[in-house]
């Protein structure tokens, strides 16, 4: 039980280390942009627009598909989805004009308000999910 109790505590300490940090600055400028270029679409409170625009706020679709986040925003996307099982077929434009630090700073706020996630990615794991 010792043994169990001291690897809990190793690997939470293992955890908190590698996870980059919330910056509060990063997703205050994530939320400037959020603000700019998606609000339009996914509304203020991530809510979307019904069966047209589907939810970032707990959605789904974030969870399994984190790793996409970055190409999703820079290029759009348009296929059919399924978002918290309603199915989405409406066309995203993508967002080139975007530089790599600015795409970090939106995707984490993505992650840090609408998926409450704390695990978020630094700029150069972005860059490697854009050249994938
Ligand atoms: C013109 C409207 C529009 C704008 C602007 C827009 N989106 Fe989208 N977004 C959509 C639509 C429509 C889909 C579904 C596309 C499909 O079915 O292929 C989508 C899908 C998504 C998805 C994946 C599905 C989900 O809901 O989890 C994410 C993440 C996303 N958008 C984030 C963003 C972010 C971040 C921005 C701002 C940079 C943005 N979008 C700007 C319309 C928009």
């Amino acid at each position: 039980m010792r043994v169990i109790i001291t690897l809990f505590i190793v690997s939470f300490f293992v955890a908190c280390m590698e996870a980059p940090q919330v910056n509060m600055q990063q997703v205050a400028h994530g939320q400037e942009l959020y603000e700019t270029h998606c609000v339009n679409c996914h509304q203020q409170d991530g809510k979307g627009i019904a069966r047209i625009v589907p939810p970032l706020l707990n959605a789904d679709y974030i969870v399994q598909n984190r790793n996409l986040l970055p190409q999703i925003i820079r290029n759009g996307m348009h296929q059919q989805i399924v978002v918290n099982g309603v199915m989405y077929q409406q066309k995203m434009p993508g967002n080139s004009q975007l530089t790599d630090a600015e795409l970090t700073a939106l995707v984490n706020f993505v992650e840090f308000r609408f998926a409450k996630s704390t695990q978020l990615l630094s700029a150069d794991s972005v860059k490697l999910l854009l050249r994938k």
